[in-house]
């Protein structure tokens, strides 16, 4: 084991121009555009993980394509030995707006512990910290305790279209006893995190349709609604003034936060203030009756991604628009189901849509919530490697973000995810200027070393 650590410290910094090259590639899965992007950066990814000495094939799917990779078959014919399955993705969020960025988004930049650049940390660098890992066993001749499946998709950020159809149908060639995902945060660079419970997600895309074309509003404004001020209007009416989701049904399958969760939440080292100025917000705003802590990862939410109507150039035009689309997501909780959620929120906009414009709703993806007891022998297994790699005792959180697959993994391969997150509050994931701290990459790779040991001898095949 000595060998496995003394090999990834001293490819430390090869590892780190790994990364860089990783980053390069614009892999946005929404944009159509990117496609050979997403697909160079594929191949890629398959060259590093041959190189390593993985046995890797890129899948084709439709989609992006997957890539899957195997340790090379060591245990003796006819003996069963623990196998885990380690998850990530290799497409990134659009980096616009361009002008945000202090550098461009895919050319990376060091400045101090940090990589800057989009997809470094989420989720370029935190899976490579695991292929790095492995590549220190198999290059330092260090037996491995267990086999392991490496599942690198590039659809996630997208919701992941591709990924369930694809364990259907390798379900067999999957089998694991575990999947450990490397695609969360934690509190702080001194603060190793397990996650047990991630949200959900249901997404739908609104338009409201009035007249059929853009009028001069000063010859018809007054006579006919505006789309976009209806927009506004329905919009307005989805919460209410206490922060709640003002549709009916919504909070009915919501499970209730024990005592002890509450309590978990409260212990954890982020204070109002400081989150405030985090954010540049005048004021923190959510739910009446709950923390922000407890807001934004274990409560419903109900959130404006993108609004779009009439005249978006520099300068004024008159008009009274043809048509305002909005774009929603609301995040759920266990155990709320994004079909009857996306079915609840469409009788009500249907409801209370005025006549004078004609409502289009289209859903787009979901995923439902997770949430894992952290009591079982692999999350303490978890806990161990997170403790030795980090040297600090980890934090239990939920989180409020959402991977889609966690819970195909669970309904077709039937294992548990471990989310072993190495992404730090201030990262800037989804955001301009997004950043990786390269001390939770070099301690992200000394915890994946550990963990075989640890999960493995806790794991019975
Ligand atoms: N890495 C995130 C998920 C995440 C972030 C979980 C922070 C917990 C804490 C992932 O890449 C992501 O962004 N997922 C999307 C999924 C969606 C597009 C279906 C999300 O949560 O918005
Ligand atoms: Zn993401």
């Amino acid at each position: 084991m000595q060998a496995v650590i003394d090999y990834l410290k001293q490819n430390e910094d090869r590892f780190v121009d790994e990364l860089c090259d990783y980053v390069r590639f614009s892999s946005v899965s929404a944009q159509p555009e990117r496609r050979e992007d997403v697909r160079a950066c594929a191949e890629w990814l398959l060259k590093r993980c041959l190189q390593i000495g993985l046995e890797a094939r890129l899948c084709l799917t439709g989609g992006h394509p997957i890539i899957l990779a195997k340790t090379p078959a060591a245990a003796p014919k006819g003996t069963r030995r623990p196998r885990f399955m380690v998850y990530g993705h290799y497409d990134v969020q659009p980096p616009e707006p361009f002008d945000l960025w202090t550098t461009p988004p895919f050319q990376p930049r060091i400045e101090g512990r940090s990589l800057f650049a989009r997809g470094a940390s989420d989720n370029k660098g935190q899976h490579l910290a695991h292929l790095n890992a492995v590549e220190a066993y198999l290059k330092t001749g260090t037996p491995l305790p267990c086999d392991l499946t490496f599942v690198i998709e590039g659809e996630e950020e997208v919701g992941s279209k591709s990924l369930a159809g694809f364990l259907k149908e390798h379900h067999q060639e999957l089998h694991c006893d575990a999947v450990v995902v490397s695609d969360t945060g934690m509190p702080s660079k001194e603060q190793p995190a397990l996650t047990y419970a991630l949200r959900g997600i249901a997404a739908l895309e609104i338009t409201l349709h009035g007249p059929s074309r853009d009028l001069h509003s000063g010859i018809f404004g007054g006579s006919v609604d505006n789309p976009a001020m209806a927009l506004a209007q329905l919009l307005a009416q989805l919460r209410d003034k206490n922060g709640r989701i003002a549709i009916p049904g919504l909070y009915d399958d919501v499970q209730p936060l024990s005592k002890f969760e509450r309590k978990e939440f409260a212990r954890l080292p982020l204070n109002e203030k400081s989150y405030r100025k985090f954010l540049g917000v005048p004021q923190l705003f959510g739910e009446k009756g709950w923390t922000f802590l407890e807001q934004r990862a274990a409560r419903p939410t109900l959130e404006i991604n993108g609004l779009t109507s009439g005249y978006q150039g520099e300068g004024s035009k008159t008009i009274v628009p043809s048509w305002a689309k909005a774009k929603l997501t609301l995040r759920l909780v266990p155990d709320q189901d994004p079909a009857k959620i996306i079915k609840l929120v469409k009788a009500h906009l249907k409801k209370i849509c005025p006549p004078t414009v004609k409502l289009e709703v289209k859903s787009g993806h979901g995923a439902e919530p997770y949430l894992v007891e952290p009591t079982g022998a692999q999350a303490q297994a978890a806990l161990r490697a997170l403790k030795t790699a980090f040297q600090r005792k980890p934090v239990l959180m939920r989180e409020g973000g959402s991977i889609p697959i966690v819970n195909d993994f669970k309904k077709i391969l039937g294992v548990e995810t471990l989310l072993l997150g190495l992404a730090l509050p201030d990262d800037n994931a989804h955001s301009p200027n997004e950043k990786f701290d390269l001390d939770c990459y070099a301690n992200g790779q000394l915890m994946s070393a550990y963990l075989w040991q640890e999960l493995s001898t806790d794991t019975k095949p």
